[in-house]
């Protein structure tokens, strides 16, 4: 079974991107071929700063890493490092209805915040298409945010193969259900592009200031409060045992706790949960060639499997 997926390095990694994608994508590189990588390409429809697209690059390859990602077992690479995966974007944009890609919510969302409805940025999805294809991945770990986009891969896979005969398998989404959409401190979803995020390799002064302003009602310390509706309930369910999240949730519902206090039983959870990982990332930033050689390692490793594909879509294609 193949396991691919893939992370823009357009900012520093956050605890969306951490329950949405990397923790499924980590647990599942015990199950099968794992193959992650930094979706440079992707970052340039938002990102136009050399330096900075390079440095958050190393970064996020750092930060996975950090997280649990094993090179061992799975290939981490930077997207551009296989350049073939343009040359099949190039082969799918030529069969790709432009009113699938217009139906694109992604596309849509981002030209409606202000971004510049450039050409890759249409096309988004359809390079996205190709970095499945290319590896005939099996399943595709995201966050719902992503699930349209591998429908689009599908549709484009299926028109290949009813164009040019059976190249590409049909990947399947895996979207983990409880973690669906992590909220960000302002109560809608975490994301960069809202200011809304709290990093999970932030300082602790400003992690603990970023936990402490997450927006809630003003009910008084005394009355109950709804655990269902709350932020900071909702971010104490990602990090706590069952246990200690059937003790948040009663003292909610019974009233004399201030948000204040939750507010603080939060922060104190989830800088012990990514304790370990920042020990292991110091490791990682003290050896600073480590990074280089598994980044190498993985381009390698993916430049194989693309390879073989691209022969065979060639081939198909009449090239
Ligand atoms: P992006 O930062 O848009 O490249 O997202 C990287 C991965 O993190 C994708 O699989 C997203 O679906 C996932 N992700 C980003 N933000 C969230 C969030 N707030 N909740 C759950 N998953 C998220
Ligand atoms: N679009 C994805 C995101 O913003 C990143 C991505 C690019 C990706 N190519 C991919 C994810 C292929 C999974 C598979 O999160």
């Amino acid at each position: 079974m193949r396991i691919l997926s893939g992370i823009q390095p357009s900012g520093i990694l956050h605890i969306g991107n951490y329950f949405g994608m990397m923790r499924p994508a980590i647990a599942l590189q015990a199950e099968g071929e794992a193959f992650y990588f930094i979706a440079d390409y992707h970052a340039l429809t938002s990102l136009k700063d050399p330096a900075t697209l390079r440095e958050n690059g190393r970064r996020v390859a750092i930060d996975f890493l950090a997280c649990g990602l094993d090179p061992e077992r799975a290939a981490l690479f930077r997207q551009s490092d296989v350049p073939q995966v343009t040359e099949l974007a190039w082969i799918l944009s030529t069969i790709a209805p432009i009113g699938l890609l217009e139906r694109a919510h992604s596309y849509k969302d981002k030209v409606a915040r202000g971004m510049t409805a450039s050409a890759g940025l249409f096309t988004y999805p359809v390079l996205m298409a190709a970095d499945i294809l290319i590896y005939n991945s099996d399943i595709v770990p995201v966050g719902k945010d992503q699930k349209q986009h591998i429908e689009i891969t599908r549709d484009l896979a299926v028109k290949m193969n009813e164009t040019f005969g059976e190249i590409f398998k049909l990947p399947e989404p895996r979207i983990h259900g409880a973690t669906e959409t992590v909220p960000g401190i302002d109560g809608q979803k975490m994301s960069k592009s809202y200011g809304n995020t709290i990093d999970i390799f932030g300082d602790e002064k400003e992690m603990r200031k970023r936990v402490m302003s997450i927006v809630t009602d003003s009910s008084p310390i005394e009355a109950p409060k709804d655990p269902d509706n709350s932020t900071i309930f909702q971010l104490y369910s990602l990090f706590a045992t069952k246990e200690e999240i059937a003790v948040m949730c009663e003292a909610f519902r019974r009233g004399g706790t201030g948000y204040g206090d939750f507010k603080k039983q939060l922060f104190a959870k989830l800088w012990d949960y990514f304790e370990p990982m920042r020990k292991r990332r110091a490791e990682i930033l003290a050896d600073p060639r480590y990074v280089e050689g598994v980044l190498e390692r993985g381009a390698q490793r993916a430049n194989e499997v693309a390879e073989k594909v691209m022969a065979r879509v060639r081939e198909a294609v009449g090239l």
